[in-house]
């Protein structure tokens, strides 16, 4: 890529703004490389909350926005990690527009630029979309999770009509109330609704339904996402997002036609503008855009274990557990008898700075804990033969990219229908759904490693999208229209 910056004319500049999360900031950065190696010029809009180390992007601008001054009242005192951290996605949405706006003003007069095509925001960013057209600028959206999501989030009105948003399960842990209102200065998860008599039996048999509109899906899969109507800012956000991607010029989705070939059609049928389906994770790796350092100390270990023996244990970049619950992941991986490989980030077990609650002599010969890893680079590693994850959209895919079946303990937002999806309908993954116990993660583990028919569906989904990819295949035809249309502005 560097040798081509020497050659390549870059006349056009895409302005690529990512909600500044980890699972959201990889898929853009990605699609900013992408977009790079066909010739355009990349500008990146970002928070200074969580931004990426600019150095391992000498070939792109950046411009931090919206939280530059520290005493601003409205920011400056967010949580900076776990489910609070979220709360500026509402805050920003809420009071960004002027300050985009300006941003944009000086992009778009910059006479020692190239000329901006497009911006492209992050789906969740909806007030862009009034300042691009306010500016008669195309915008364009990255949604970072799955099609299938995005249409059961559309549906949010529908299933709370149908009284579904009001259900509880003993699993779920609700969204924070309005992602910002109450409680931010607390960086714990919430409440874990424990089952005491919170939820009564009709309710119970309501949950194990078929949600009508969504055959592939139980009830308790919709409670599970933790969006509660009635005081959550989160299903405002969502309602937007909804509409202003249907405002957008175009839609680029981290995923790939064979995977979600009848969502795509649907999300064609129903939204004029144009949707491009590219796996980002085939194209190009995310370690550059990781906020956390890499632990690569592990590797030697790695290298000498037999193929398919070690299962790799992640919950991406936002999860927390109650003690007792990691407690019981402890004692299901243990009684597996599977060597392992552990991220257990700091403060991913809620009340701990590490691995305070660990048994000593855990991290035996059997197994070895890090606290971030390179996880593309250990999903392809042959000797991993599952992933227990949380399903966080990127991790499924990236799996899914390798070729590696799934444990899935969803906590909130899609990772419950993506769960559902690897379970269910791919049929690569087995679906943890009753929560944390033991016996249930000790049974899912050992069949997950042994079931031979389940590696071969996963090895064949890996087959369609690295055929996807080679000229004439749907994900190589993504990029190339994708390229036209960014282009043609
Ligand atoms: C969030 C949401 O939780 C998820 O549901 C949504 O789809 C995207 O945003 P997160 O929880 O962080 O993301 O999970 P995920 O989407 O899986 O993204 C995590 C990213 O961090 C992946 O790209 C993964 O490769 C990377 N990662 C994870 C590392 O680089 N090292 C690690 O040790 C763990």
């Amino acid at each position: 890529m560097e040798n081509q910056t020497e050659t390549v004319d870059r006349r056009r500049r895409v302005i690529l703004f990512p909600l500044p999360y980890q699972g959201h900031i990889n898929p853009m950065l990605q699609l900013a490389n992408l977009l790079y190696s066909k010739g355009f010029s990349i500008t990146i809009l970002h928070t200074n909350y969580n931004k990426p180390k600019t150095s391992n992007y000498p070939h792109f601008t950046f411009r931090f926005i919206l939280d530059n001054d520290p005493h601003d009242e409205r920011y400056s005192n967010l949580p900076l990690h776990g489910m609070g951290a979220l709360s500026r996605v509402l805050l920003f949405n809420q009071y960004g527009a002027d300050q985009l706006c300006l941003q944009l003003e000086q992009e778009l007069s910059a006479k020692d630029e190239p000329s901006v095509s497009c911006l492209i925001t992050d789906a969740l960013w909806h007030f862009a979309q009034l300042v691009a057209d306010s500016l008669s600028l195309p915008r364009l959206v990255l949604r970072t999770s799955s099609l299938f999501s995005f249409l059961i989030y559309a549906s949010i009105p529908l299933l709370d009509d149908r009284g579904y948003l009001s259900l509880s399960d003993n699993t779920t842990t609700p969204i924070l109330d309005g992602l910002g209102y109450h409680d931010l200065s607390d960086n714990t998860t919430t409440p874990i609704l424990d089952g005491l008599g919170y939820h009564d039996l009709s309710d119970n048999k309501r949950l194990e339904e078929q949600v009508e509109e969504f055959p592939m899906l139980k009830v308790k899969d919709i409670v599970k996402m933790g969006f509660k109507r009635e005081k959550d800012g989160v299903v405002g956000v969502i309602d937007n997002m909804v509409k202003q991607m249907k405002a957008s010029s175009g839609i680029i989705w981290n995923s790939f036609k064979e995977l979600e070939e009848s969502e795509l059609e649907t999300v064609r049928r129903d939204i004029p503008a144009p949707s491009f389906p590219i796996p980002f994770a085939k194209h190009f790796t995310a370690s550059s855009s990781s906020l956390l350092e890499h632990d690569r100390s592990f590797f030697p270990w790695l290298d000498q274990q037999p193929p398919k023996s070690v299962v790799y244990v992640s919950f991406g970049s936002i999860a927390q557990v109650e003690e007792k619950h990691f407690m019981e992941m402890v004692h299901g991986l243990v009684d597996s008898k599977q060597s392992f490989l552990w991220v257990v980030r700091p403060g991913f077990v809620s009340g701990s700075t590490w691995l305070e609650p660990l048994p000593d002599g855990f991290q035996s010969e059997r197994g070895r804990i890090v606290k971030w890893a390179p996880q593309q680079e250990v999903l392809g590693h042959e000797a991993i033969g599952a992933f227990w994850t949380h399903c966080g959209w990127n991790s499924t895919l990236e799996s899914v990219c390798e070729g590696v079946p799934m444990i899935c303990s969803p906590f909130r937002g899609d990772q419950p229908l993506d769960a559902r999806y690897v379970s269910d309908v791919w049929k690569v993954g087995v679906y943890l759904e009753n929560g944390w116990k033991r016996e249930e993660i000790t049974n899912a583990i050992r069949r997950v490693m042994a079931d031979e028919e389940m590696r071969e569906r996963s090895r064949i989904l890996k087959q369609k999208l690295d055929a996807s990819l080679i000229e004439g295949g749907s994900s190589y035809e993504s990029v190339e229209s994708l390229v036209a249309y960014v282009s043609s502005f």
